[in-house]
């Protein structure tokens, strides 16, 4: 009997050649594990290719709940952004299906699994670091990374066996999405001078084709974690997805970003995500009402690293658990609302409410009911800026650090232009 191997399988050109170059080369039984984590694609549909083309079983397992719950809403929590930018769907998911990769090959008894990565991208890192790190006896296969194969050849290998190619395989691009955002590569793409064509967007409206009119959402957070929409009580896969409609459909959400890889190399990526940048931005607004300013200045140091983390395929250590218990805790009190302003490509905080709000308005306001003892402020100033003033007067006015030419303006300044002169000498 052939030992068998699961494969994570999409559907898509690679994993459907892969099943039959797999039987072919490594004479494997190829079970395909198809992880939907909100794709929106036709499971069946998948199962019954898979089993066409030689797969001897063929599985379908819907992570959209897992996936929300335990990869992203942790990192909405983190106010996690690779490099300031990417919401990391892509990053996000791959652990996840590594696991489920795993427990598949321990329930069906198999000792190989594969994925469809090539050799150049961050995804076959996430995959067999991940895999390794739950499972280090399985062997691993990247049939795409090894077979060394150009599109056309793959399309033409295809052919040969009767797997079918889908009219999307023609497309340019590369593109992989999950409820947390569609990311898309190659193609014209490539040139980062080159303007996304509209056609690479799917999930976004063009901005100058969305609606006049603005649309408002409100976002009921619990400690951080977003619990309804416009008051309705929703669960997470769903209202992602809904957002993912309105704030698409205000064309929210475009994000072109030249990322820096793990494996060393730049790249020009464009992602769509419109729930994603909608939920940060809230999230954020509702911290900066309910963490203090030391809180939100480490948690955003955190943030970076968390997103770090993430992309770099580290999701199975002991620093990610140790981090995101941090990001826990500092969530208990980001309870509230935001209202979130969804028009013309931006998604804008209008307003924010909490019970556990810091923001005072008897502290903050000018008008009537003003509590702030402003008399307290002389106090204040003089010791904040007292060792600024024994340096200037000890140190001179260099110490300062003001531009050449206005020292003498500053009184008491010692030193002249010429002396600066000769100082440089
Ligand atoms: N550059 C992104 C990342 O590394 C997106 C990768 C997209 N993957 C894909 N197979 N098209 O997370």
């Amino acid at each position: 009997m052939a030992d068998k191997v699961v494969l994570a399988y999409s559907g898509g050109l690679d994993t459907s050649v892969a099943i039959r170059w797999l039987k072919e080369k490594y004479k494997l039984d190829v079970i395909a594990l198809n992880v939907d984590v909100g794709n929106e694609r036709d499971s069946s549909a998948i199962r019954q290719k898979a089993l066409d083309i030689g797969a001897v079983k063929a599985l379908v397992e819907d992570a959209k709940e897992l996936f929300v719950n335990y990869f992203i809403f942790p990192a909405l929590q983190a106010d996690a952004l690779y490099e300031g930018q990417y919401p990391l769907a892509t990053a996000l998911a791959r652990p996840l299906m590594a696991k489920l990769l795993v427990d598949a090959a321990i329930k069906e008894g198999a000792s190989v699994v594969a994925h469809g990565c090539t050799g150049k991208g961050n995804d076959q890192v996430r995959f067999e670091v991940g895999i390794t790190a739950l499972a280090p006896s399985l062997k691993i296969i990247a049939p795409a990374r090894e077979w060394g194969m150009t599109r056309e050849e793959s399309i033409a290998y295809a052919q040969k066996y009767g797997i079918p190619v889908p009219v999307t395989a023609e497309s340019p691009y590369s593109v992989d999405e999950n409820l947390w955002g569609r990311s898309i590569e190659c193609g014209v793409l490539e040139d980062p001078w080159t303007e996304p064509p509209e056609e690479v967007f799917s999930w976004t409206r063009s901005p100058k084709d969305a609606p006049e009119e603005p649309c408002y959402v409100e976002i009921g957070f619990e400690k951080g974690i977003p619990i309804s929409l416009d008051g309705r009580e929703t669960d997470g896969v769903a209202l992602i997805q809904e957002l993912n409609k309105v704030a698409g459909e205000h064309g929210v959400g475009r994000i072109d970003h030249v990322e820096n890889r793990l494996i060393g190399i730049k790249s020009r990526e464009i992602y769509e995500a419109p729930a994603a940048t909608t939920l940060l931005v809230a999230h954020k607004a509702l911290e900066a009402m309910t963490l203090t300013k030391d809180q939100l200045r480490f948690k955003e140091k955190v943030a970076s690293e968390y997103a770090d983390l993430m992309y770099n395929g580290l999701w199975f250590t002991a620093l990610h658990r140790d981090i995101a218990a941090y990001v826990e805790s500092t969530q208990r009190y980001v309870t509230g609302t935001v209202r979130v302003k969804l028009l013309k490509g931006n998604a804008s905080v209008v307003g924010r409410k909490s019970p556990k709000s810091l923001y005072s308005f008897r502290l903050a306001t000018y008008d009537k009911g003003d509590e702030f003892d402003q008399s307290a402020s002389l106090g204040f100033i003089h010791i904040w800026g007292l060792p600024v003033k024994t340096q200037a007067q000890i140190q001179g006015w260099r110490s300062l650090g003001l531009p050449v030419g206005t020292q003498a303006q500053i009184e008491g300044a010692e030193q002249t232009e010429d002396s600066l002169a000769e100082d440089k000498e």
